[in-house]
């Protein structure tokens, strides 16, 4: 072996993977529903890939949009059937699950109370809201959420950039008792260098709950593989406070 490859070798082996972490709980892994992976040749790679960063169970959500992705949780849990047989053939160690990423429009809202939503480990439910304008009844709909038994989890809170400079916004639902996912991504800068600060400023005031790859495509794992010695990231593994092992 020469002096280089010692080296990578060594090298390789100090960087940390992510099998801490356990349990990645936001990715967009059934084909063709939504902008993620867009076939099941594309998802088992996916898979093989995260699998590879050491997570050993996924659950994977599918967009539910009203505009955009009609998606229900038949079609989902469907799509899901079809993976876990293709996955088979791969005899990868990987437990895969799925729940959805709920846009919070009206036809969401109109269904609390009165439709099952797909929940990942004890009834949580994984919501997201427009990049481009602040919802108008966040906290009402929070509190339907909870008083019909639900654990609301907000994702990529540092993707709304109009709250990027407004931390309020996230102390009130923090105090709220709303769980916040952060995307593994953001610390690179990729969707904008507002989000990558509002992210590290989170992770300093200990207010990240779970951590989650948001992945849709093979570009977001090379980016994910530049961020393992990521010293926010280290930061947040160490913590342990991350709660994704609890889904
Ligand atoms: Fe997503």
């Amino acid at each position: 072996m020469g002096f280089f490859d010692f080296l990578n070798k060594n090298i390789t082996k100090l960087l940390p993977d992510l099998s801490i972490i356990g349990t990645d709980i936001h990715s967009h892994l059934i084909p063709g529903i939504d902008d993620g992976s867009k076939s099941v040749e594309e998802s088992l790679m996916l898979i093989h890939e995260l699998y590879e960063l050491g997570y050993h169970k996924i659950v994977t959500t599918p967009h539910i949009m009203s505009d955009y992705y009609k998606n229900t949780p038949e079609i989902i849990l469907a799509g899901l059937e079809r993976l876990r047989r293709e996955l088979e053939i791969l005899k990868l160690p990987v437990t895969i699950e799925a729940a959805a990423e709920y846009y919070l429009d009206y036809e969401f809202q109109k269904k609390i109370g009165t439709e099952k939503f797909l929940t990942l480990g004890d009834n949580y439910i994984l919501f997201e809201l427009s990049y481009l304008s602040p919802p108008q009844s966040i906290e009402n709909v929070i509190f339907n959420l909870q008083t019909n038994g639900y654990k609301t989890i907000l994702a990529h809170p540092e993707r709304y950039i109009y709250w990027n400079n407004n931390f309020e916004m996230y102390e009130r639902l923090k105090d709220r008792d709303v769980y916040f996912q952060i995307n593994i991504n953001s610390l690179s800068g990729e969707y904008s260098p507002s989000s990558k600060k509002t992210v590290e400023t989170l992770i300093k005031k200990n207010m990240v709950d779970f951590i989650g790859s948001d992945l849709h495509n093979m570009h977001h794992i090379e980016t994910i593989k530049t961020l393992l010695d990521n010293k926010h990231l280290i930061k947040l593994i160490e913590s342990g406070k991350l709660l994704n092992h609890k889904i």
